[in-house]
């Protein structure tokens, strides 16, 4: 009997090998991970993480955030670029919307936050009452006040939701979790027109969408938007823990301080390996290749399911991609792993394929092969 809370529901697989796009089970198969670990290994297996992380576990792991941290501000470099933001690290994607929250709320002395149906922020209780699903919330009691939630893609409704006491508008620009549903371009500009003329604060939740994941290194670069606020973790640092929250300079003074911590926040190893994987990210036409080989498999998939009856739709940003399908979700999520295709689900009716964004064009052709044959 498993001594674990059974709030996970587990396969009888474990992965006990890794290497490039591949995962190798206890039984020896050989997998093709079309989830990395839910976008969180962007980069593969790559062996530049491991020798980056190797090389820093032989120097120091762990530092508190009493002393300085040259890789924390290293990789806040890495971040922001050319953006005017400041940086603060945690260890996950609920932290990092945390860190958000609280930023927004201190920053404007105001507490009403506009969120969307069907969105995904996290389990702790900030981000899960920005969560626009009661299926998750289901339970624990009172949530946190203050949070309403607007019809995703339909501007008038954010606006019909906005009071004097509105400090941020909080989303995701593809809504992973419930469906891989992309943001339509000109919602989101306007939305972030309007926002920037009322001063209120646009929090754009990229903890699934960032680090490459739809082929720019923030999907916010796809809409043509700065947001005020920008969460990130999963693809952060490759497979280490690690979040970290950015925040437009001028809030700062309301990040002073004492006013928010965390003690393993932007830890050597997780900075270790964030910092290798940026730049990788950032090497020259890397993420030209990116977009490049993402718009092959969407074709590709395109192609190959165009006369599946089961196929309502396939959508997506670069390799965040969804197949919304009639079928039997779990079936066909089964057969897929059954001939060594690892790919996720999303909302009740979506294969969501969440590939490194390091595929080869041999990987792509494989992956798109047992999607369609288990679509036949
Ligand atoms: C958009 C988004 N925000 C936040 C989270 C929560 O991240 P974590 O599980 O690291 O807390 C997730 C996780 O799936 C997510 O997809």
């Amino acid at each position: 009997m498993s001594k674990l809370f059974q709030n996970y529901k587990r396969l009888d697989i474990e992965f006990v090998k890794a290497k490039g796009s591949y995962l190798i089970d206890s039984q020896g198969k050989k997998y093709l991970d079309f989830s990395s670990g839910i976008g969180v290994t962007n980069l593969g297996f790559h062996a530049e993480v491991k020798n980056a992380l190797e090389r820093q576990v032989g120097e120091i792991w762990h530092t508190p955030n009493l002393y300085q941290n040259s890789l924390q501000e290293e990789v806040a470099d890495q971040l922001i670029g050319d953006y005017d933001y400041l940086a603060f690290f945690c260890n996950s994607g609920t932290e990092a919307n945390e860190a958000a929250i609280k930023l927004a709320r201190k920053a404007t002395g105001k507490q009403e936050i506009i969120a969307f149906v069907n969105s995904f922020h996290g389990r702790t209780f900030g981000s899960m009452s920005a969560t626009g699903q009661d299926k998750i919330k289901e339970g624990f009691g009172d949530l946190l006040p203050h949070f309403n939630y607007a019809i995703y893609n339909n501007f008038n409704s954010v606006k019909e939701l906005v009071t004097q006491e509105t400090a941020a508008v909080m989303l995701e620009l593809v809504q992973g979790e419930s469906g891989v549903l992309p943001a339509e371009p000109s919602f989101v500009r306007k939305l972030a027109t309007y926002c920037r003329e009322r001063g209120i604060l646009l929090i754009v939740d990229e903890v699934q969408t960032g680090m490459g994941r739809t082929g720019q290194f923030y999907a916010f670069e796809h809409y043509g938007i700065v947001p005020d606020i920008v969460t990130l973790a999963k693809g952060l640092a490759n497979g280490v823990p690690a979040g970290a929250m950015l925040g437009k300079s001028h809030l700062g003074i309301a990040f002073n301080y004492g006013s928010h911590g965390s003690t393993f926040g932007g830890n050597k190893l997780a900075m270790a390996a964030a910092s290798v994987s940026i730049a990788i990210m950032k090497k020259n036409g890397f993420l030209d290749i990116v977009q490049k080989h993402s718009r092959i498999l969407l074709e590709e998939l395109k192609k190959a399911l165009a006369n599946k009856n089961s196929v309502v739709e396939i959508r997506g940003l670069g390799y965040m991609l969804g197949i919304e399908t009639t079928g039997d979700l779990i079936k066909l999520v089964e057969k897929a792993r059954e001939k060594g295709l690892i790919v996720l689900t999303a909302g009740m009716n979506v294969i969501r394929l969440l590939p490194p964004i390091t595929l080869t064009k041999e990987e792509i052709q494989l992956a798109v092969s047992i999607l369609k044959e288990i679509f036949d």
